[in-house]
């Protein structure tokens, strides 16, 4: 037996459906727009148009590879926002008619709560983190740190007051001619390169808020300069500039971190969304748990960026609460 959770990803321009049983997952699978490649960004029309093609096809991979029929399905839990509101449309509307035609509940997700609750998904090698702890959340949309006190309540303590990490890697990626998305560019390239071969300035801003469009500002203006002396300073510095683009990044999300942790007094930390899967993150976060005795939890990297598993655990802590949305529900853009 078990609860079984039909989840529904399409916040941005990933289309994913998984099935879960209680905290363990029966399938997860995604559907990746290849289509904005060429624009260097996602195109929101595109986007939605992409998802009303993929949903149907992905939801019945996901129900086959699951083996159980439509029918077992207990509640079907979307991505109700934040997120592209054409995109959040598709998913919702699905859920919606999903929900109708099987007479079962539909539940409304958080996206950003959904990443933090990826962490409770059954894995072989790790546990769940003991509440309360901490969490940095870093997307292409969002940047922030909650203290996570259990899984219904998430305490924002800090966020970014512009552009997100995961956004600054992309501008900053776009700024040396990379392509979309640009996070996982810059990891490659920066893993040759040395992190200290230039000098970029870290923003200084309060609390444990963050701010990435002086750093992306600084970035461009020294690439613009350099290459006046030299039209190919971009190819002949790819490795560098990546590997300090990246470092300015990494150090300015830990050292709030540092700092949230220390305040708080919380050693349990964690981590999760698209900039998780950074290479240099994850290494730099090892380090810092092993100096700080810091308990951490990094999510395996199918984890990492948007998939409907995370979706469907969400879901399946609001169905133990019977928190169930109406037929009425909206997408929202921003929270
Ligand atoms: O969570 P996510 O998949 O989608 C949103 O909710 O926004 O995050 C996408 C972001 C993009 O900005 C992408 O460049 C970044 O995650 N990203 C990375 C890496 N993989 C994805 N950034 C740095 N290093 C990576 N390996
Ligand atoms: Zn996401």
């Amino acid at each position: 037996m078990g609860i079984f959770i039909l989840g529904i990803e399409t916040s941005c321009d990933d289309t994913s459906a998984a099935i879960i049983r209680d905290n363990k997952i029966l399938a997860n699978i995604t559907s990746s727009q290849e289509v904005h490649k060429r624009y260097g960004g996602v195109v929101p029309e595109l986007a939605s148009r992409a998802h009303q093609q993929n949903i149907i096809p992905v939801v019945d991979v996901a129900l086959k590879e699951s083996g159980i029929a439509k029918e077992q399905i207990n509640a079907i839990a979307f991505t109700r926002g934040p997120g592209l509101l054409g995109s959040l449309l598709v998913g919702t509307s699905f859920a919606k008619a999903f929900a109708l035609g099987l007479n079962i509940p539909l539940i409304e997700v958080d996206h950003l709560q959904a990443h933090i609750l990826s962490h409770f998904i059954a894995q072989d090698n790790s546990e769940a983190p003991a509440m309360p702890f901490l969490c940095l959340t870093v997307s292409g949309g969002h940047s922030q740190i909650e203290i996570v006190n259990s899984h219904y309540s998430f305490e924002k303590i800090g966020q970014t007051i512009d552009d997100a990490a995961g956004e600054a890697f992309d501008k900053g990626a776009k700024i040396m001619g990379l392509p979309y998305p640009g996070g996982v560019y810059i990891d490659k390239y920066a893993k040759k390169g040395d992190p200290n071969a230039f000098k970029l300035p870290l923003p200084k801003v309060k609390g444990f808020d963050y701010s990435f469009s002086g750093l992306k500002t600084s970035f461009l203006y020294l690439i613009r300069d350099k290459l006046k002396a030299d039209a190919a300073f971009i190819e002949k510095n790819i490795n560098n500039l990546c590997a300090s683009y990246q470092k300015a990044i990494i150090d300015t999300l830990l050292d709030k971190l540092v700092k949230a942790s220390e305040a708080s007094g919380l050693k349990t930390i964690a981590i999760a969304g698209g900039v998780s899967a950074n290479t240099a993150l994850r290494e730099r976060l090892k380090k810092e748990a092993r100096k700080r005795d810091w308990t951490l939890h990094i999510p395996p990297f199918e984890f990492c960026t948007d998939n409907a598993a995370m979706v469907a655990m969400a879901g399946y802590f609001k169905y133990l609460r019977k928190e169930f949305a109406s037929q009425k529900s909206v997408p929202y853009a921003r929270r």
